[in-house]
């Protein structure tokens, strides 16, 4: 049988090939077994409209473009809710009113199991981030409960002032710099005081590696890293690489507190005190700086450059700021930094006292964060606006759909903290979540966007400025960058001390 000799002879020639024979000859198989399978599939009358397109073609634009790939599926199919493949995943893409309020009220909806495969910033590492199991979870997010509890979030305020009045003294007295670096960085900063312990935030140099081991996780995330994380490739062995250092870094951090033992009062303290497995405690600070950092950094950053480039904003901002020291901060001889003064100004305060900064980030947060809500059903089949949801199969919502429609909002892309809200319409504003699921960290970020915007609003003045040190118009949010929202022309940050920052 000469077809046996010949598949034979095959196999010996593949197996004597060299590994990276053997390797692309796999991928180009399993591509070769995607691309069939895609070819033979039919839908069934009540399956959303797939994209018209090879599936292997929206790999890319998912990751890369994802603002437009979206916009482009709903236009391309003519329909609010359609799907497409990632590889063998089926990902359905809904949009519209009822669509979205059936999408967060879902109870087969799993936001854990979708980020895991369709996000993919932390890769599943045995024994740590993949043993991490609903109960745990459960556990994790009770502790975050218990960090923005009225005391302890008091407790924190005098020290996040702090760390930002150490920064900001870094800073000349007057220049220009990137709100992606300057801005960014400061509430990383934040974000490592708040959600770990002193032997990390105290030292800069720890914080400065971190930040790069958290930057190089995501965005290391390719195509490959996310869909299929068993494939050694160069950007997975980075990730695993930078996964292991925050892992020792935390570690280490959490024997020294045990070694020593000596209180100190911070949320490292309060996790050991709870007696929770090391897991738990580990999976915190590991997880939630994750969750935490990118998304105030990317408000504080958007936020700062709004304020630039709106003057009557900033005045406002600066004037309710002032109003709430006039109030709280009983001036003695002596002058004091305006950190300090700020301390003096109670948690409630900045909670129900400050509705310029409450609209300002609530506007921040609707133009200029570009999250895409992804879940996996791990119920039974579920049905979305008439279309299925299968067991097993990923569901995705962009906030685009909601934040940026000019039925809801006139002239979406315009930063405007004065509009009104369109309260006839349900879940018309989402910025922290809706339904079963809102984001838990929302009263520690909104207090940490709120002391950065008050020192910087009184201790400087700044300005939007390009390259060449000239006065800008505002760029506009750039959503196909899933992470800071960062658009491709540069822009800086012009900016000067005052008087009131001492
Ligand atoms: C400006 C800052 C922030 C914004 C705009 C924001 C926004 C959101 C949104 C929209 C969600 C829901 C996501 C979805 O439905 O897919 C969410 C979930 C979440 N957020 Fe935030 N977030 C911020 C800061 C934080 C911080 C500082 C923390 C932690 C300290 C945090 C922890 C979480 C967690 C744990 C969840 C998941 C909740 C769950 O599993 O039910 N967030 N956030």
């Amino acid at each position: 049988m000469p077809y046996t000799v010949g598949l034979q002879t095959a196999a010996a020639a593949f197996l004597s090939a060299g590994l990276p024979i053997q390797f692309t000859f796999a991928i180009v198989s399993f591509l070769l077994i995607v691309f069939l399978l895609d070819a033979f599939q039919h839908d069934v009358p009540d399956t959303p409209k797939s994209l018209p397109r090879c599936s292997l073609l929206a790999i890319h634009p998912f990751f890369r473009k994802r603002f437009e790939f979206l916009n482009w599926g709903i236009y391309a199919t003519g329909s609010t809710v359609f799907k497409f493949k990632l590889l063998r995943n089926t990902v359905v893409v809904v949009s519209g009113e009822s669509a979205r309020q059936a999408f967060f009220a879902a109870k087969e909806l799993d936001l854990t199991e979708g980020f895991k495969i369709l996000s993919g910033a932390i890769p599943m590492v045995k024994g740590v981030t993949s043993d991490l199991q609903s109960k745990r979870i459960a556990l994790i997010h009770k502790r975050l409960a218990a960090v923005q509890r009225e005391a302890s979030l008091s407790q924190l305020i005098p020290v996040i002032l702090e760390d930002i009045r150490k920064q900001m003294d870094s800073w000349d007295g007057a220049g220009t710099f990137d709100p992606f670096d300057k801005i960014y960085e400061l509430l990383f900063q934040v974000t490592i005081r708040s959600l770990s312990c002193s032997e990390i935030a105290d030292d800069p140099v720890l914080v400065s590696r971190l930040k790069v081991l958290y930057d190089k996780l995501e965005t290391g995330t390719t195509p490959a890293t996310v869909l299929l994380p068993w494939l050694p490739t160069p950007s997975m062995i980075k990730k695993l690489w930078a996964t292991k250092e925050i892992y020792d870094i935390v570690v280490r951090a959490i024997d020294a507190r045990q070694k020593s033992g000596v209180y100190k009062r911070d949320t490292l303290q309060m996790l050991l005190e709870t007696g929770d497995d090391r897991l738990v405690v580990v999976g915190f600070i590991m997880g939630l700086i994750i969750a935490g950092a990118r998304a105030t950094g990317t408000t504080a950053c958007w936020l700062s450059t709004y304020l630039g480039g709106h003057p009557e904003w900033r005045a406002k901002a600066a004037q309710e700021v002032s109003s709430l020291l006039a109030a709280h901060w009983s001036a003695s001889s002596e002058r004091e930094s305006l950190s300090k003064r700020l301390a003096a100004i109670p948690l409630k305060a900045w909670e129900t006292e400050a509705p310029v900064l409450d609209s300002l980030i609530r506007e921040t947060t609707r133009v200029a964060q570009p999250h895409v809500a992804m879940r996996r059903n791990i119920g039974r089949d579920i049905y979305i606006d008439g279309k299925i949801i299968p067991t097993g199969s990923y569901v995705v919502y962009p906030f685009s759909d909601v934040h940026l429609d000019p039925e809801l909002y006139s002239d979406p892309w315009k930063f405007d903290p004065g509009r009104q809200e369109p309260k006839e319409v349900p879940l018309s504003y989402i910025g922290w979540g809706a339904g079963k699921t809102t984001c838990l960290g929302t009263r520690l970020a909104k207090v940490e966007l709120k002391l950065v915007t008050a020192m910087l609003v009184l201790g400087f003045r700044h300005s939007v400025v390009d390259a060449d040190d000239q006065l800008r118009s505002l760029p506009t949010p750039n959503w196909n960058d899933t992470l800071l929202c960062r658009p491709n022309e540069r822009f800086y940050l012009k900016y000067e001390k005052t008087d009131q920052y001492l």
